[in-house]
């Protein structure tokens, strides 16, 4: 079986839930507690052992590349001033040269586009995919535990899922299993975006993946499906009748920063667990409520 090393972000999406902050901010590098919801998933993918990271970008999304580089001029002040540990942080967080790849969407048609245009970067191995708009808080992470999934049922796909809210599954994939036995289960189906009272199930795909290359062959052909977009939901249901799919209830808590409110509790929730910021975030926090 090959190890899973590479992984997959798109980060080409408009924003329009986070406007009018995305209209010149990419929605990824909107910060959560002091850095951009882009820094805490590639942190996630790192600790799961990915060694390679393709993000797939757009129009307006430079500022990442900036991110993920280095500022000479501001590591020179950092050390004149003698604030060694910040910027041995900053240091610390930057992917070595070559890590990161970048390619294009071009055009806005979806998530199974964006993914498949990494295609001739990924090849031919097994690979992870990270929605960014969601923050995983979990110990281990998401990805990790996306993987040790896949280790253990050598090989299939993997997709994370939790429950849905009450009245909300027509805002995302939902899945279909083969009966449910532990939080590991195959699954027999999924649909993007059903219409509501329809959905096979209360789990959603929640934004971490697994998935065998064969997907990118499939990307290939799919029709549009929901919102007239490519949809990754619906290569994987196609790929389905050749390979297995699992869905894994993973164990962790998920903010949908791609929401205002989501953004909102993350940034809270993240802040009153920081041992650094913490007892402060919470004394700040609570005549608020009062
Ligand atoms: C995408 C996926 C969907 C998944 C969701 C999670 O939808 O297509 O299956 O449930 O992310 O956020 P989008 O949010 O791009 O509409």
């Amino acid at each position: 079986m090959q190890r899973v090393r590479k992984a997959v972000l798109p980060v080409a999406g408009l924003g329009t839930r986070m406007l009018p902050a995305a209209k010149t901010v990419a929605k990824e590098m909107l910060t959560v507690v002091d850095r951009p919801l882009i820094h805490h998933v590639m942190s996630e993918a790192r600790a799961a052992g990915i060694e390679h990271f393709v993000l797939v970008t757009g129009r307006g999304k430079g500022a990442m590349e900036d991110y993920f580089d280095h500022h000479v001029e501001l590591e020179e002040t950092l050390r004149a001033k003698n604030k060694t540990a910040i910027l041995d942080e900053l240091l610390a967080d930057l992917p070595k040269a070559g890590e990161i790849s970048y390619v294009r969407q071009m055009a806005p048609h979806g998530l199974g586009h964006a993914v498949w245009c990494a295609r001739d970067i990924i090849g031919d191995e097994p690979f992870a995919v990270l929605l960014p708009d969601m923050i995983m808080d979990a110990e281990p992470g998401a990805t990790a535990q996306a993987i040790k999934a896949f280790e253990q049922t050598d090989g299939g796909n993997i997709i994370l899922v939790e429950p849905c809210p009450p009245g909300e599954a027509h805002k995302y994939g939902i899945v279909a299993l083969d009966g449910q036995d532990g939080r590991l289960n195959r699954m027999t189906g999924m649909v993007e975006k059903p219409a509501p009272g329809t959905e096979p199930s209360n789990l959603f795909i929640s934004g971490r993946y697994v998935l065998q290359p064969e997907i990118f062959k499939v990307l290939e052909t799919v029709e549009r499906g929901a919102g007239g977009e490519i949809q990754l939901t619906d290569a994987m249901a196609k790929l389905m009748g050749e390979q297995p799919f699992y869905a894994l209830e993973y164990e962790g808590t998920t903010y949908d920063c791609g929401d205002k409110i989501g953004w909102l509790r993350a940034n809270v929730a993240l802040a009153l667990k920081r041992p650094d910021l913490g007892e402060a975030a919470r004394r700040a926090l609570a005549p608020l409520f009062a």
